[in-house]
This record gives structure tokens, C-alpha cells and sequence, in this order.
């Protein structure tokens, strides 16, 4: 399997900018496509602020964080990405904003690039139909923060060979990731799980079950998870769990998926989790890693 030399990575918001340091310290070339000068400059910071804390905490030596640094390029344009081996787009989380770029994508990259979607919830089989190459279309779901997590859910469009299905899976593995393969279904595996779980903690806590730190505590405590359930959401971000949770809601008409008032009432607040510096727990400065 040929290895991937430069990717494109399209949104540069928390996951966007998180996949871009996986692809980057993997020491493959990485272009990373914002909608403007402003929000590049937002994902570029947030890229050296992990970097950064790296070298603050030892686990990465100045050499190295220039390396990394050395492989990014940022820009603003479809046609900058025109010579990458594989396209990931991690844009806002909306089905025609995504088939709309795989379409223009489509007339920029040569026919072997394959186009992956970052996606929690929405059909690869839709994205595929739209994109012009539908068989070079696989959903690679990564988690977040994903230069920490391990796991890639591979999922597969009805349309996708079996030839871009194995070049997605050995790019993964180039990037270090655990992959597992899914059906193209809502929420893949984890989120389908994870967001009626999320989701029963918000609504105990609006019950008063608990206060934010109880509830935390015995979930890490009790059920040995590594991140409370509220420290987790932070993270995420509140406004991305919403509409997570709303798309999934809408495809699957249960009402486990439904946000709980909560969410909105904090969206409206602007407590958006750790980008903001408050969400669930406050935060000494804004930043998606906590660096
Ligand atoms: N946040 C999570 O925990 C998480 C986890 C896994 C997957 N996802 C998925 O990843 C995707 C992105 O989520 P996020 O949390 O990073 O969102 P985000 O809001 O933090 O970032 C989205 C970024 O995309 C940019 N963008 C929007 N349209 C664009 C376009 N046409 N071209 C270039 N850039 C564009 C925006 O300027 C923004 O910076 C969504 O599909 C989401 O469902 C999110």
C-alpha cells in the first residue's frame, strides 16, 4: 500500500486542528484549508499551543516541535489542495456543506486522492453521491482530542471500492491510530453510545441528582472512565454536542438523543466548554488542548 506523503485537512476548528498535529507528527506534509485569514490564524494557534505545552512538559524536544511545524501549510484556497494523496474534511457538521466541498474538491485533486469525512453523524453514502468520486469516499471518525485518542471509526459509503476502503485503513495505521470498522450508520459505534449516555448525566444534574464534580467524580470513580462525563463535554465543545445530538434525534427518532434544555440554556450563555474558557468547569485561558 503506497504511503501517503501530504494530506489535506479542510476546517480547522477543534477537530480539524487536532487531526492536522496527528497527520503532521506522523511527518507527513499537511495543508490545512481554512475559510478565511482569521480562522486560520485560530486553528494555527491552537496547533502551536499544543506543540508548545509538548515542549513545556518534556515530551517533545524544540527540534522537533519545528519538524512539525515545518510540515504545515495554510491556506485559504480549494486549489492549494489540489496535489494531496488524501483530503479529510473536518467542517462544520452539515450534510450539504460537506457534499458541496467533495464536489468542488473533485474538480481540484487528481482522481486517486481519496476524500475522508471527519462526521459523527451524517451519511458517507450521502457525501459519496454528491462528491463525483463516490467510490474514493470513506468516513474516518476520529476522536476527540485526537492527538490523544487512539481509536479511528473506518466506515464505509454503499458506493466505496474496497481499494479506497484498504488505503483509508493503512493511512490510519500510518497516522498510529486503532482503527475499527463500522457500518455507515448515525453515530457509528461510539457516539451511539455515548450521546444518550452524556445526555441521561445532563438531566440528572438538571434533576440535581448531583453537582457537576459528584457526578464526575463517580463516573471516573465508579465506572472507571478517564474523564467525567461534564470535563468531556467541555471538551467537545456544547454547541458540536447539540448538533450531534440533533441529527442524531432527527435519523433515529429516539428521545435519549434529544439535548436536554441545559445545553441550550448554556449555548445562549456562550459557555461552550473549554474554547470559550467555561462550559460545565471554568478555565484560566480559552483553548481547545488546555495548553
Ligand atoms: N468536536 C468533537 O468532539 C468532534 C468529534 C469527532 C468528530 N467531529 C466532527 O468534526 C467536524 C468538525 O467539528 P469541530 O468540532 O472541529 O467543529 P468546529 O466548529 O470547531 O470547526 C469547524 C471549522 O470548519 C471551518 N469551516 C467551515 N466550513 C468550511 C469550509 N467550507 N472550508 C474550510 N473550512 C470550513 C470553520 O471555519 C471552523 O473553523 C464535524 O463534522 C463534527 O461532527 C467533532
Amino acid at each position: 500500500m503506497t504511503t501517503v506523503r501530504r494530506v489535506g485537512v479542510v476546517g480547522a476548528g477543534t477537530m480539524g486542528s487536532g487531526i492536522a498535529i496527528v497527520t503532521a507528527r506522523a511527518g507527513i506534509e499537511t495543508v490545512v484549508r481554512e475559510v478565511s485569514p482569521e480562522r486560520v490564524q485560530e486553528g494555527r494557534k491552537r496547533v502551536e499551543a499544543f506543540f508548545d505545552g509538548g515542549v513545556k512538559r518534556g515530551k517533545l524536544s524544540p527540534t522537533e516541535k519545528d519538524e512539525h511545524h515545518g510540515r504545515f501549510r495554510w491556506v485559504t484556497q480549494d486549489s492549494d489542495l489540489a496535489e494531496c494523496d488524501v483530503v479529510v474534511e473536518a467542517i462544520w457538521e452539515n450534510l450539504d456543506a460537506k457534499k458541496e466541498l467533495f464536489g468542488r474538491l473533485n474538480d481540484v485533486c487528481p482522481p486517486e486522492t481519496i476524500f475522508v469525512s471527519n462526521t459523527s453523524t451524517l451519511s458517507i453514502t450521502a457525501m459519496a453521491a454528491g462528491s463525483g468520486r463516490p467510490d474514493r469516499v470513506v468516513g474516518m471518525h476520529f476522536c476527540n482530542p485526537a492527538p490523544l485518542m487512539k481509536l479511528v471509526e473506518l466506515s464505509r459509503a454503499l458506493q466505496t471500492s474496497d481499494e479506497a476502503f484498504e488505503r483509508a485503513r493503512a493511512f490510519g495505521e500510518q497516522l498510529g491510530k486503532v482503527l475499527v470498522s463500522t457500518k455507515d450508520t448515525p453515530g457509528f459505534i461510539v457516539n451511539l453510545f455515548l450521546i444518550p449516555f452524556e445526555n441521561d448525566c445532563i438531566r440528572a444534574l438538571e434533576a440535581g441528582l448531583g453537582t457537576v464534580e459528584d457526578i464526575d467524580t463517580a463516573i471516573k470513580l465508579g465506572l472507571g472512565y478517564p474523564m467525567g462525563t461534564f470535563e468531556l463535554l467541555d471538551v467537545v465543545g456544547l454547541d458540536i454536542h447539540y448538533e450531534v445530538s440533533m441529527s442524531l434525534y432527527r435519523e433515529l427518532h429516539d428521545h435519549r438523543f434529544a439535548p436536554p434544555p441545559l445545553v441550550s440554556k448554556m449555548i445562549e450563555a456562550g459557555y461552550l466548554g473549554r474554547k470559550a474558557g467555561r462550559g460545565f468547569y471554568t478555565y484560566e485561558a480559552a483553548g481547545v488542548f488546555g495548553a
